[in-house]
């Protein structure tokens, strides 16, 4: 197989610069919102198309509910008009849907929504589009630590059990593998509570598109970036 053409299974993506995007059109935030939109529908079809098998998107940060009222409103009606306009074509394409984060924080309108959408995309089998929706790596470390620590003192586990498999398999990613690429849109370098443990290995792909201009040709792009990369896992080749 080329180097080139390796594709990973799992990619991940800090969807950053919708608010930039709309402010240099002279457009209100919540549009740069529902373009990145759109930008997300296209990035999912050519990402199963390619062939990656989990695409996990950073849509809404813990942080983010500090977010004026009305951003976070108009957020909050995104996920709904979302689901809305996207099962239908989800559904066609095989993708299923699951959702990392504190879930609890949603409107009950928002939390039917989002069960909406899993339940009607469970049977995909070609790619599986993780939403990341108030979630924060610390928040997710902190209640793995509180369940573990629960199991120990119920006399369960000893504490020289845990080991990182245990850890790994008590965040919301339990199921999942570990991210190959985390790609971030707008020029920002940082990981903004993403992942933290997920991303030990993972290939980082900085980018200044804003995320409203990414699609198809940004994501052949980052792939293509990753197949050069040379992943060594602390070895000597
Ligand atoms: C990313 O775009 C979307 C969310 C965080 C919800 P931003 O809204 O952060 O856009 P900028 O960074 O202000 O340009
Ligand atoms: C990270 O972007 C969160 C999402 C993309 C949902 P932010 O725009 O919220 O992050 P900071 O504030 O630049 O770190
Ligand atoms: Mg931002």
């Amino acid at each position: 197989m080329n180097e080139n053409k390796k594709i990973p299974q799992h990619v991940a993506i800090i969807m950053d610069g919708n608010g930039r995007w709309a402010k240099q059109r002279g457009k209100d935030r919540s549009e740069g919102h529902f373009a990145g939109m759109m930008a997300l529908r296209d990035t999912v079809k050519a990402a199963a198309e390619m062939g990656v098998k989990y695409l996990t998107v950073y849509a809404f940060s813990t942080e983010n509910w500090g977010r004026p009222q009305a951003e976070v409103e108009a957020l909050m009606q995104l996920v709904c008009k979302g689901v809305e306009m996207n099962t239908p074509e989800l559904r066609e394409r095989g993708v299923r849907v699951e959702v990392i984060g504190a879930r609890e924080r949603f409107s009950s309108e928002v939390n039917a929504a989002l069960d909406r959408i899993i339940s009607s995309t469970a049977s995909g089998q070609r790619m599986t589009l993780v939403l990341a929706l108030n979630y924060s790596s610390r928040s997710e470390l902190t209640a793995a630590v509180q369940r573990l620590a629960r199991r120990v003192a119920e006399g369960e586990i000893r504490a020289e059990q845990i080991d990182e498999q245990m850890i790994s398999q008590s965040l919301y990613t339990a199921s999942m593998p570990d991210p190959d690429l985390i790609i971030r849109t707008s020029g920002e370098c940082r990981l903004s509570n993403f992942l933290m443990w997920q991303a030990s290995y993972a290939e980082f792909y900085f980018t200044p598109t804003l995320w409203p201009d990414f699609g198809e040709e940004q994501l052949r792009e980052a792939v293509e970036a990753f197949g050069a990369r040379d992943r060594r896992y602390g070895l000597v080749k």
